[in-house]
């Protein structure tokens, strides 16, 4: 299976940086076409970056999207537009929507349908809060969150979509969850997508880790099965860190 490797800038970068970065890229390799590779620059990025990113064998994508194609909603970005600024990706629920703003799964949710049923692909973020893990609650909170999100959901499929899973406490932290129980967390969501959709599609479903993915620990992490890609945030701000993840993607036969 392809591995996918995201970069989420959060709320970072500027015109002309943005355009270094790519130049950069482009500059440090071809090493990475074995993987598919998408962008998340702010919004106001997004028109900007595409070509260039196209040229250097990169996607790019929304942080995030609104549930409705168009209306009274104020400081909100649709789908279609996510398109028209030339995104074929879009991120739904990532922690900091989920935490920092308030985003429930019933939002999540929505943004998922609406986002895929225009044509964009998408990847669904979750993941515990310290607290949660400390409670033993890891696995209720993570399985509810995929439930929520997938249960008779029609548009979604395997082409479309790739999850996230980013324990909270590993986020921005310099933490990371163990390779095993990492890997441990991904086989339980493989089995939670078989369960509402099929083995099949499940098997199909690309999941990637994030939290604290750096050059020194990505080889690891990715050389993983179960792991298919990493969304990066902090060292996705830099060619040189994200190329060094990027090419610590194991080779595929
Ligand atoms: P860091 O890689 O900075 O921990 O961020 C991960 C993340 O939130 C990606 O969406």
């Amino acid at each position: 299976m392809k591995q996918i490797i995201g970069g989420n800038w959060k709320m970072n970068g500027s015109r002309l940086a943005s355009l270094e970065f790519l130049r950069e890229m482009k500059r440090l390799g071809s090493e990475y076409a074995s993987s598919d590779i998408v962008l998340f620059p702010p919004f106001t990025l997004l028109p900007l970056m595409t070509d260039a990113a196209a040229d250097a064998g990169i996607e790019t994508g929304g942080q995030d999207v609104f549930w409705l194609e168009k209306g009274a909603f104020t400081g909100e970005i649709s789908p279609a537009m996510l398109v028209d600024a030339g995104a074929s990706w879009f991120i739904a629920g990532h922690s900091e929507r989920r935490h920092v703003i308030g985003e429930t799964d019933e939002i999540v949710r929505r943004k998922l349908e609406t986002g895929l049923e225009t044509g964009l692909r998408g990847i669904l973020c979750v993941g515990e809060l310290i607290e949660e893990r400390e409670a033993g609650k890891t696995e209720e909170v993570v399985r509810r969150q995929v439930q929520s999100a997938l249960e008779g959901l029609d548009c979604v499929s395997p082409e479309n979509f790739v999850i996230a899973y980013e324990p909270v406490w590993a986020i921005g932290t310099g933490l990371t969850a163990t390779p095993d129980e990492a890997d441990r967390m991904h086989s339980l969501i493989r089995e939670w997508v078989a369960a509402i959709k099929s083995n099949d599609f499940a098997d199909n479903t690309r999941i990637q880790y994030g939290g604290s993915v750096k050059p020194d620990n990505a080889a690891e992490i990715l050389s993983r099965p179960s792991i298919n890609g990493a969304l990066v945030g902090g060292a996705s701000l830099k060619p040189e860190s994200f190329m060094d993840i990027i090419k610590a993607v194991p080779l595929q036969e």
